[in-house]
């Protein structure tokens, strides 16, 4: 029952609330869907934390949808042992950078007055969930050798299990604790997602890419000499 709750209810809700909220939130504050910078307040830890988070958290996660949408191909490009062990071990030291990399952060909110000022109790949330979900996965990672193989014979069918709304929580049911608790964490950062500053995530500016550079212009008629 409780692993239905957990592994078969849950994910729905998180989802819901994540689409259902944001889109909300999108509609009538829309001038908060970004992560309200606090630069101007402290630079250096942020730059040490925050540019290796971005970078390793997304290959990992990067990781984690290929194995999940193309389970066949991921077990075969696992199933030679040189790619087996190039990709295992570039996901644990990934890991292990994010493990660093979110300490660092917790550590500038609560070390720093000015920015642990501006620190609400969601990012406090959101911050020791985001620590609990690399720290579990770096452990699975370490302690339960192979999961990037059995990751596409059980958590790649659960997934899809949910997608197609008819959820066989059986592939998660028999886990040992520490994977059952990366994969309810993993959803309750979902829920968190439209009532944290995580919202940022679908607010990439894309379009900076393409747009002409900035002209900035006197206003007022300068004065003549
Ligand atoms: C918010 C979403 C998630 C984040 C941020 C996340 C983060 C991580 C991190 C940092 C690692 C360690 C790096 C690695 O070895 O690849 C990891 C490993 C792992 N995660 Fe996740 N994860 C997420 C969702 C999930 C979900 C939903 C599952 C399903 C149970 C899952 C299953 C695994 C497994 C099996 C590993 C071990 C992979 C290996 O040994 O190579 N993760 N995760």
């Amino acid at each position: 029952m409780i692993d239905m709750i957990l592994f078969g209810v849950f994910p729905y809700v998180a989802v819901a609330l994540a689409v259902a909220v944001g889109i909300y939130r999108y509609c009538f504050d829309r001038y908060s869907y970004s992560s309200q910078s606090s630069q101007f307040l402290e630079s250096r830890a942020l730059f040490w934390g925050s540019v290796p988070w971005h970078y390793a958290i997304l290959l990992v996660l990067l990781a984690h949808l290929l194995a999940f949408l193309f389970p066949a191909a991921w077990g075969t490009l696992l199933g030679a042992p040189g790619r087996l062990y190039l990709l295992e071990v570039s996901g644990m030291v990934l890991g292990v950078v994010t493990c660093i990399a979110m300490l660092v952060l917790i550590f500038r909110r609560a070390a720093n007055d000015r920015v642990s000022a501006v620190t609400t109790r969601v990012d406090w949330l959101l911050l020791v969930a985001l620590l609990v979900q690399v720290a579990t996965g770096v452990f699975i990672a370490i302690s339960m050798r192979w999961g990037g193989f059995w990751y596409v014979h059980t958590v790649s069918p659960w997934l899809w299990s949910l997608v197609s709304f008819s959820p066989n929580v059986d592939y998660l049911a028999s886990m040992p604790f520490v994977v059952k608790l990366h994969a309810v964490n993993a959803f309750f950062l979902v829920a968190l997602f439209p009532f944290s500053r995580l919202v940022h995530v679908v607010s990439i500016p894309l379009a900076y890419i393409a747009r002409p550079y900035q002209l900035v212009v006197w206003y007022r008629q300068r004065k003549q000499v």
